[in-house]
């Protein structure tokens, strides 16, 4: 997703820009830009395609220098990845923008400002946005009332900074469904879309909310809300170290990701369970009185993050015996939900930024629900504020776009929710604490399943000149199948699909033949013979089959048939997140032998912003 950057100081604020927009890389964009304002207000502005490092050699060869500045990394939305279509967009006499999300609206406003003699040089709807702010500053006022009017006239999601050579001292900044943070200095100032890109600069934030507009000088910042009235908005200091999104000794962020998994496991717990059991501080003493009158679940996410409700609702139904549903947000944000009584709304993010998980929770606060609780990865995120629960997965920045540490964190937490739900509708002390046993026991058996990564190593050679895969589970195991097939296809571009495995035969039997290879997740459960059975269909029909499974499952390898032996005992609220880690590592290895991006797959951005 699009990336916004911004300082003022009273040093050359250029090297922090680029520095900045090298930290949202990680974001996903496909051109970059920079507007800078120089010591007499003169407006300077490079663009380029393709990675920051091509702006920086832009850059280098045209010497840019300034106390003030925007940039930007754009992910194509209005207009192809080109240069004229990069941020940041300029109006005229020197107003300059940048601009992330979608305006709605923007072909009547283009059509209106065509006539009153504006032209424009992009594809864009962020020009628009420029034009209209000049306009208004036409008409006399400052920036700072030319940005209100014009957020005022704009339908959708916008996160903006502005800078002008009419008004050199200040940033103005605007945020209506995409995020947008302050960075405080001592005599400088920064802005940016995700605090990431300013850890170098400061730990000190301020959030916007929802209709701000903020006017950012090198010693202050003024913010009003929707109405105009002046607000305070409260400060955070981020404990993120300015290295926590560094790669270390690890050829990808995704695979170092992989492997911290134990660490951010036993974080998620860390502190919420003790002598087997949940303490009340995991969810806070408000939840508690929410769990005892909770009669149903409906989880909400995106993606990967839809995968680990997906996950959840087998968990919660099996052990809490609480009615629970998961959809994707994208759909349920545009139907009139029907809430059963106290329902307990549950949504899942890493970022808490999606905009289609945020406006779900926006709709559900209108639906009558319980409480809403949010279990996400970023404590500063919009999804964490706007919840009335909060518990958070503690798995650090995830900077792989492909979701790893992300998603098994979500799994732990939920099996908090369930153990929490679970008690607090008749489970005994015994069960709880076998359940939470069961949890903390996770990090040293995925060190365990780590350790199985040469074995996959070898075996991702196989999938290099494939076209299609198929994953197969039962039970908790499709879900974790679904997540297995989408790591796959996003890395490293293959064509892959899930299934229940008791649907083969509905259907997919069709593709099997010898160059489809079948991957199944097999660990020692009710559903196992089951398993068994459909898999023998696809080894009468020639198919080629990999299965992760457990010790005790009777499989063996044979001609067709690879089974990798996983680790021994692994309990039915352990096996999702042990499973899921060879499927990382298959998809990882995959990729890395056919040669993809694996960090920044192709046309897939991390934070999800718009709609
Ligand atoms: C896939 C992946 C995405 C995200 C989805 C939701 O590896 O990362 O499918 O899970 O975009 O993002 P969050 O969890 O930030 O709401």
């Amino acid at each position: 997703m699009c990336g916004i950057v911004g300082a003022i100081a009273q040093r050359d604020i250029v090297p922090v820009l680029v520095e900045g927009l090298r930290r949202l890389e990680y974001r996903g964009y496909d051109s970059a830009g920079i507007a800078v304002l120089n010591g007499s207000g003169a407006l300077k502005r490079v663009r380029t395609v393709g990675k920051v490092q091509i702006l920086q050699d832009a850059i280098d060869g045209s010497p840019t220098h300034g106390p003030i500045g925007i940039a930007h990394t754009r992910w194509a939305t209005h207009g192809v990845p080109s240069e004229r279509n990069a941020h940041p967009h300029i109006s005229d006499d020197g107003l300059a923008i940048v601009h992330n999300g979608i305006i709605e609206n923007h072909e009547a406003l283009r059509a209106e400002l065509s006539a009153s003699g504006y032209t424009f040089t992009s594809d864009t709807d962020t020009e628009v946005i420029a034009h209209r702010i000049h306009h208004h500053l036409k008409k006399g006022g400052t920036l700072l009332e030319a940005v209100g009017h014009t957020v005022a006239e704009l339908e959708g999601a916008y996160a903006l900074a502005v800078v002008s050579e009419s008004d050199p001292e200040r940033i103005i900044l605007a945020r209506e469904g995409c995020p947008v943070v302050i960075g405080l200095g001592k005599n400088e100032n920064f802005v940016a879309s995700d605090i990431a890109a300013l850890l170098p600069q400061t730990r000190t934030f301020v959030f916007l909310e929802e209709g701000d507009v903020a006017e950012v000088t090198r010693t202050s910042v003024r913010i009003t809300d929707r109405s105009g009235k002046p607000v305070e908005r409260k400060i955070h200091e981020s404990e993120l170290s300015a290295d926590a999104a560094d790669k270390g000794q690890y050829a990808h962020f995704m695979l170092k990701e992989i492997h911290e998994q134990p660490r951010a496991v036993a974080d998620t717990l860390q502190e919420r369970v003790a002598n087997g059991r949940l303490l009340e501080a995991a969810f806070g003493p408000a939840a508690t009185e929410v769990f005892a009158k909770t009669e149903a679940v409906h989880i909400i996410a995106c993606g990967t993050s839809y995968h680990a409700g997906f996950v959840a609702r087998y968990l919660i139904e099996q052990l809490a015996n609480i009615p629970c549903s998961v959809e994707i947000a994208s759909e349920f944000r545009y139907r009139s939900p029907v809430v059963p009584r106290n329902t307990l709304f549950v949504t899942i993010s890493q970022s808490g930024e999606t905009a289609d998980t945020l406006a779900a929770l926006r709709l559900a606060k209108q639906a009558g629900y319980l409480s809403s609780l949010a279990i996400c990865n970023v404590p500063e995120s919009s999804l964490v504020r706007e919840s009335e629960l909060v518990m958070l997965t503690r798995a650090g920045p995830e900077i792989g776009v492909a979701s790893t540490k992300a998603f098994t964190t979500q799994i732990a937490a939920l099996g908090l929710l369930v153990v929490a739900l679970a008690k607090s509708h008749g489970a005994t002390p015994e069960q709880e604490r076998t359940l939470v046993t069961r949890l903390v026991e996770l990090p040293g058996i995925i060190e365990k399943t780590l350790a199985l990564d040469p074995i996959i190593q070898d075996l991702a050679k196989r999938f290099v000149e494939k076209h299609h895969a198929l994953f197969l589970g039962r039970g908790t195991m499709y879900p974790i199948a679904m997540e297995g097939s989408l790591k796959l296809k996003e890395i490293s571009y293959i064509h892959a699909e899930a299934y229940a495995a008791g649907e083969l035969k509905h259907g997919p039997l069709a593709l099997v033949d010898d160059d489809m290879p079948v991957i199944a997740v097999a660990p020692n459960t009710d559903l196992l013979e089951k398993l068994k059975s459909n898999l023998m269909e696809v080894k009468a029909r020639g198919g080629e089959l990999i299965v992760f499974a457990d010790p005790e499952s009777g499989m063996k390898s044979s001609d067709g048939v690879t089974v990798i032996t996983m680790p021994k005992h692994v309990s039915y609220i352990q096996a999702p997140v042990v499973y899921t880690i060879p499927l990382q590592m298959l998809s990882y290895h995959v990729a890395t032998a056919r040669g993809t991006d694996v960090d920044k797959p192709r046309n897939l951005a991390k934070s999800v912003t718009v709609e």
